[in-house]
């Protein structure tokens, strides 16, 4: 019995000693993201600077899985860009893509949905609710990481085509499809999200 209870306790406190050591090897996310200063490019919770998207609501539209492919070589995924390969472990790659993975706020499209009548209302607090301008600008508000808007419905669009809400449908929903290899995200909007969010961008003349 006292045997039993001497084990017990040994098996105890090398279990508390291997967590203590667990957390000392694992830097944090926050750790990680002040040492490869990444608030130097990009916005979290109103910090940092607007050279890069807005990180608040990256895992609304990033997978895990993608974020981690992202960070550990991001020219491999898009060619000239900005943003350095760090020298970054696989656990860093881990602790990194867990903490902005969970970087998410609920949308509640179907509320929006039924809250306005107007579609162009209704597309405007959804662009809003996803935070569109993350990337994008219109007029003075947003970031360039993807086109301006402003002119979006009156211009030729990033494939070339002329600007038609068909072709915008198309695009929401799986961007994709129209452009292999394009940095704009999926966002898995419903088919009424993307009708209300067309309504808008048609405004944008
Ligand atoms: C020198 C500027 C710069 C630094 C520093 C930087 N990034 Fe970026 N990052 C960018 C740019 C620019 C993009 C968008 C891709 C593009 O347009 O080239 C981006 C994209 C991203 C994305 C995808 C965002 C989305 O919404 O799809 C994530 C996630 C990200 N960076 C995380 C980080 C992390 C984590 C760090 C620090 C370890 C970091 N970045 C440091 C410039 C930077
Ligand atoms: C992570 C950054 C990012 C976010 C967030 C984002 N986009 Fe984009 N978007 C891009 C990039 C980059 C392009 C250009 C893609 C290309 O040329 O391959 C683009 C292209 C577009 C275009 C085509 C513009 C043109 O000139 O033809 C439209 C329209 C658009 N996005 C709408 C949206 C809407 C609506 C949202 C929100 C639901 C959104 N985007 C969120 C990055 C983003």
């Amino acid at each position: 019995m006292k045997q039993a209870f001497r084990t017990l306790l040994l098996m105890t406190a090398a279990c508390l000693l291997a967590m203590g050591a667990g957390s000392a090897a694992a830097p944090s996310a926050q750790a990680l993201m002040q040492k490869h200063a990444c608030l130097s490019c990009h916005t979290l919770h109103g910090q940092g600077q607007a050279a890069a998207p807005v990180l608040d609501m990256v895992g609304n539209r990033r997978s895990h899985a993608w974020i981690r492919r992202w960070l550990a070589d991001p020219p491999a995924l898009k060619p000239g860009t900005l943003m350095p390969k760090f020298p970054l472990t696989p656990q860093d790659l881990d602790v990194l893509a867990t903490y902005l993975a969970s970087l998410r706020q609920p949308v509640d499209g179907a509320r929006i949905l039924a809250s306005r009548r107007d579609p162009v209302q209704t597309g405007r607090a959804l662009f809003d609710a996803y935070q569109c301008l993350a990337c994008h600008r219109i007029g003075r508000v947003g970031r360039f990481v993807g086109p301006d808007l402003e002119h979006l419905a009156s211009r030729r669009t990033v494939t070339g085509a002329r600007w038609s809400a068909a072709w915008e449908e198309r695009w929401l929903a799986d961007p994709q499809a129209v452009k292999p290899g394009t940095f704009m995200p999926t966002f898995g909007l419903s088919p009424a999200e993307i009708r209300a969010v067309v309504s808008y961008l048609a405004t944008l003349k």
